[in-house]
């Protein structure tokens, strides 16, 4: 409430009678973290590897400054550190050799293929780190797409045949969670199922359950050389319009029986992010990914952006919203970021 007193009898000043001073709560670094909603720490974060053919190999992306894709024993040795830090998560995508790609996605459950013999040594070297696997036929598919083609379609059952026979070959390897990717109809329930009859009753599924189709995929397909070789996603991947369908994908996929769901990507997302925290009871992941990574690191590389402060305020922003786990290549950046 305003007021007014005298000040050595001459002038009248107005003084403010304030009920509720916010700005209490914000006046020192001490107060602000006493009373901060929300705080990242390690185990937020899933740290998403790039694994190739060959030995010793680290190359880096070229739409994802500082970000590598190396080769399974660089890869392991990759993990021990991340796990030496706190990460206790890993997703791993594999880049297939275009020899080994066709329309059937096959090599996808070769059980010596690179992202089963990966599993293995990952789980070998450091047994404690949650290793969580792509399953999607993009890396494995000549046209570059999640599921088989014909006549210029994405096919939903014969796919989901095949997320199936992949997945079981992922749990078989050794697999902490699969991570289906693709979109396609019914597929939770399919790889459920299977991992029951095979006897995989430890296996988790994180399902992308959100999973719009979006432009910010763009360096990751660099990354795995599995652009779509004609047409696009959006027959599969969801509308980038539309938030009551987030929701109804969301429930169907926690029916049948995913552990772990995800909205994709994060930051464009986050009332999608939020909605779906609200309406489930099963933990929520998001994924920040490759083109907000790419967006980040070139601003910082023009100076005009603060690439530290740009990494925490997206991260946090992104828990902030609802998310429980969050997959992202700043993942290492972030835990050196916390630690200081
Ligand atoms: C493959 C897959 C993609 C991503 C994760 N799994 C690409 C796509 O759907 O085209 C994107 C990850 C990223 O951009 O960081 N199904």
């Amino acid at each position: 409430m305003p007021g007014t007193t005298r000040v050595g009898g001459l002038k009248t000043i107005s003084i403010m009678y304030l009920q509720r001073r916010n700005r209490i709560l914000r006046a020192t670094p001490s107060v602000r973290s006493l009373v901060a909603e929300t705080t990242l720490t390690p185990v937020d974060f899933i740290a998403p590897l790039f694994i190739d053919e060959g030995e010793n190999s680290h190359t880096e992306i070229s739409s994802m400054p500082g970000y590598f894709r190396n080769s399974l024993n660089v890869t392991v040795k990759e993990v021990r550190e991340l796990y030496g830090i706190g990460i206790r998560s890993v997703l791993l995508f594999v880049k297939a050799a275009d020899e080994v790609k066709d329309n059937t996605g096959k090599e996808a459950w070769n059980p010596e293929g690179l992202m089963q013999r990966s599993i293995r040594e990952i789980k070998q070297a450091v047994p404690e780190m949650v290793v969580m696997t792509d399953v999607a036929l993009d890396p494995y598919s000549v046209y570059g797409h999640d599921g088989i083609v014909k006549d210029g379609e994405i096919m939903n059952d014969e796919t989901v045949e095949a997320l199936v026979q992949m997945s079981i070959s992922h749990a078989e390897a050794g697999a902490d969670f699969v991570a289906p990717s693709d979109m396609m109809d019914g597929r939770i329930g399919a790889i459920r199922e299977a991992l029951e009859h095979n006897g995989y009753t430890r296996t988790g599924i994180m399902a992308y359950s959100a999973k719009y189709a979006s432009c910010f995929y763009g360096p990751f397909r660099d990354a795995l050389d599995s652009a779509p070789g004609f047409g696009d996603k959006k027959t599969y991947q969801m509308d980038y319009a539309n938030r009551s369908e987030a929701i109804r994908e969301t429930l169907a996929d926690v029916e049948e029986g995913a552990d772990i769901v995800m909205v994709k990507p994060a930051m464009a997302y986050l009332d999608i992010i939020r909605e779906v925290k609200n309406r489930v009871d099963v933990p929520v992941s998001a994924y920040h990914v490759s083109g907000e990574y790419a967006m980040i690191k070139a601003a910082a590389r023009m100076g005009w952006l603060n690439e530290e402060k740009a990494i925490l305020e997206s991260l946090t922003s992104i828990k902030r919203a609802g998310a429980d786990l969050i997959a992202t290549y700043f993942a290492r950046d972030a835990v050196r970021l916390l630690s200081r």
